[in-house]
């Protein structure tokens, strides 16, 4: 989960992409259209972006679709958004087990409607075998939520008596936190021209490339994310270690003092 030296001779390519899908209220607004309306054509991006992903080999992708903050918008709008989620995971389940994707929620969903808490329910479970992509849809999701999550379980384990406050470790909040169970995002793309992070995977993206697109979400098309691997392929990534120390593991595999 966090970033290792060890790793770094095997990335290339990343293994986890991380998204903040943004800019769909803009789109929208550019058009004389309601905000909702740019929501409905961002669909249509996620479907390229899981498809160019799944081409190629990416092990993970994450998605922010609805944050913790985001409740605060019209009424009408947060309604829609529900809707085109519902939807969604209605019609995409037998697209994803044919892909051999597996769709997991992260976020707190006990926020949502019964029925859409259901229609989750149902859409991990069919998928729950699917191994070529994994794909994470952070919905009422909040990097301040998650963390707080995780510390309350570690908090339980030390009432519980199985650990003790000494013995408390990143690695013992580490795995409480969602998306414990496989590699950190390498990089993180956020479309819409703004350069923050808006609350997304704090802890997670310590290490994380960063690529900011003015490109407008619903316009995100395969070109944009080949773009943004460009760029990241072409980065060193040399997580505390010098420059020198990065290019000796990748030769050698080994770290020699000077
Ligand atoms: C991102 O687009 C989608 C969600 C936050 C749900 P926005 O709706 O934030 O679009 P802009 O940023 O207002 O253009
Ligand atoms: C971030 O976009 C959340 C999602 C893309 C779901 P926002 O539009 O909510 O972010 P801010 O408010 O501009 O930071
Ligand atoms: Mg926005």
């Amino acid at each position: 989960m966090t970033g290792n030296a060890a790793d770094i001779q095997s990335i290339q390519l990343p293994r986890h992409v991380a998204i903040i899908m943004d800019g769909n209220g803009r789109w929208a607004t550019q058009r004389g259209k309601r905000r909702t309306y740019g929501h409905r054509a961002g669909a249509q991006a996620v479907r390229s972006a899981i498809a160019f992903a799944r081409r190629n080999g990416i092990e993970a992708l994450t998605l922010f679709a609805f944050s913790s903050e985001n409740w605060g918008r019209p009424a009408h709008e947060v309604s829609v958004l529900m809707e085109l989620f519902m939807g969604v995971l209605k019609r995409e389940v037998p697209d994803l087990l044919a892909n051999d994707i597996r769709l997991r929620v992260i976020g707190d969903t006990s926020r949502f409607s019964k029925r859409l808490q259901k229609n989750i329910e149902i859409a991990e479970q069919h998928t729950a075998e699917c191994r070529t992509l994994s794909l994470n849809i952070a919905a009422n999701y909040g990097g301040r939520w998650d963390i707080t999550q995780a510390a309350k379980q570690v908090f339980k384990e030390m009432q519980a008596g199985r650990l003790t406050l000494d013995e408390v470790a990143e690695d013992d909040l580490a795995r409480h936190l969602q998306l414990a169970d496989g590699p950190a995002p390498d990089l993180l793309i956020r479309t819409g021209g703004d350069l923050r992070i808006s609350n997304f995977l704090l802890w997670q993206l310590a290490y994380a490339e960063l690529y900011f697109t003015e490109v407008l979400w619903p316009d995100f098309t395969e070109l944009t994310f080949a773009d943004a691997i460009n760029s990241f392929v072409k980065r060193e990534r040399r997580f505390g270690l010098t420059s020198a120390q990065i290019q000796q593991l990748a030769g050698s595999g080994d770290l020699q003092e000077d």
